[in-house]
């Protein structure tokens, strides 16, 4: 069973590590730092991120995968020798595979012409067998989530013992938010920052979180962050090159309600601002990341009161070698990196979208 402690244990004095049966009970144990020189404005405003890319696969998705496989027991919905199907853009796909590997099940994830290589290599990696939709299932947008999850359905139903988590559209993938990454922010900060901010796909992260803070602490506010292009904020689609970011439908787990405030940041910006935390703050992070810190800069920079906010770092930034840190990869893209003075004017320029255009589903 999944346990989170708040508190490193102590001995003489030095936080020790703990001694853990198998690799799944250490996740969620990762560390929160501030941002400090990405922006002038850290030095008024309090930004913390918190570094689920520390996770023992890297990324935030184990936690929801964990869970949500320990729930599929539960039901009897899989068994000894079940196989996991799912159509994953990489992360929840690793997750599902690091969890699949501790506990003996075959896993087969869906990807599509856009999972970058790395992530291919590391879910082949972890055991996990790979199926990909052709590029010719793709939408008019370039999207081929759809493609996807009916692949994945379609496998499930032909290949006995086997179980769809569907993150997509499944209630329960919300709650492993609620239940243990909430907690885990209201024990760092002995209460609620003033604002969280959450990248949204299947809104997992969000529905979860913003469940727990509404009820414990409504004052605290909650900033959705998604890519330009994509549906799920009601603003127009067009392709874009983030994974992790983004759907071609609203997820049904997605409720604009829960937005205090709602910002679309495009492929450049947050491609931009990942090589500045790399360079400026030492952290390699995720293509997501980038574009939640952009929110949040942007977000905090309409207060004069200091805020201090928390921002969820989904994964880290080495799947990304080949894409977002890859110069090669943004010129095909025709994608150019902002230099600092343009990155500072950029993120002063991003406006949030109406909330009265997100909540139209
Ligand atoms: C890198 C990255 N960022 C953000 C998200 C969005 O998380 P959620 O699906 O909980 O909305 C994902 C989801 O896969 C992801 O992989």
């Amino acid at each position: 069973m999944l346990i989170y402690s708040p508190e490193p244990t102590l001995s003489n004095g030095l936080p020790t590590s703990s001694l853990l049966t198998n690799v799944t009970e250490a996740l969620g144990q990762v560390p929160i730092v501030q941002l400090n020189k990405i922006h002038p404005i850290c030095q008024h405003h309090h930004l913390y991120l918190k570094l689920e890319s520390c996770n023992p696969g890297g990324s935030i998705k184990e936690k929801n995968a964990a869970y949500l496989v320990a729930e599929a027991e539960k039901q009897g919905l899989l068994s000894p020798g079940g196989t996991i199907v799912e159509s994953s853009s990489g992360n929840f796909g690793i997750g599902l595979a690091i969890v699949g590997a501790t506990k003996g099940y075959r896993v087969m994830i869906v990807i599509d012409a856009k999972t970058p290589v790395t992530m291919r290599r590391m879910l082949t990696a972890y055991g996990a067998e790979l199926v990909e939709v052709p590029l010719t299932a793709a939408d008019a947008q370039g999207s081929m989530q759809v493609a996807r999850m009916a692949k994945a359905q379609e496998l499930a139903t032909s290949i006995p013992g086997a179980w769809y988590p569907c993150q997509h559209k499944n209630p329960s993938n919300t709650v492993a938010h609620e239940l243990w990454t909430a907690r885990e922010i209201e024990a760092a900060f002995h209460g609620a920052p003033d604002a969280i901010a959450i990248g949204v796909s299947t809104a997992g992260q969000l529905g979860g979180i913003s469940r727990y803070f509404k009820q414990h602490y409504p004052q605290t506010r909650i900033i959705g962050v998604d890519v330009a292009g994509s549906a799920i904020f009601g603003t127009p689609r067009h392709p874009y090159k983030m994974t992790g970011l983004g759907l071609s439908f609203v997820p049904p787990n997605f409720d604009p309600q829960v937005l205090d405030a709602a910002y679309s940041v495009d492929d450049r910006l947050a491609f931009s601002v990942c090589h500045a935390l790399a360079k400026q703050e030492g952290m390699l992070l995720g293509a997501s990341t980038g574009a939640i810190v952009a929110a949040a800069l942007a977000d905090a920079q309409r207060f004069t009161q200091p805020q201090t906010m928390l921002l969820l770092n989904p994964d880290r930034g080495d799947r990304y070698l080949e894409t977002v840190y890859n110069a090669d990869w943004l010129t095909a893209q025709n994608i150019h990196i902002l230099n600092n003075a343009n990155l500072i004017t950029a993120i002063c320029d991003l406006s949030p979208v109406p909330l009265n255009i997100v909540s139209k589903k």
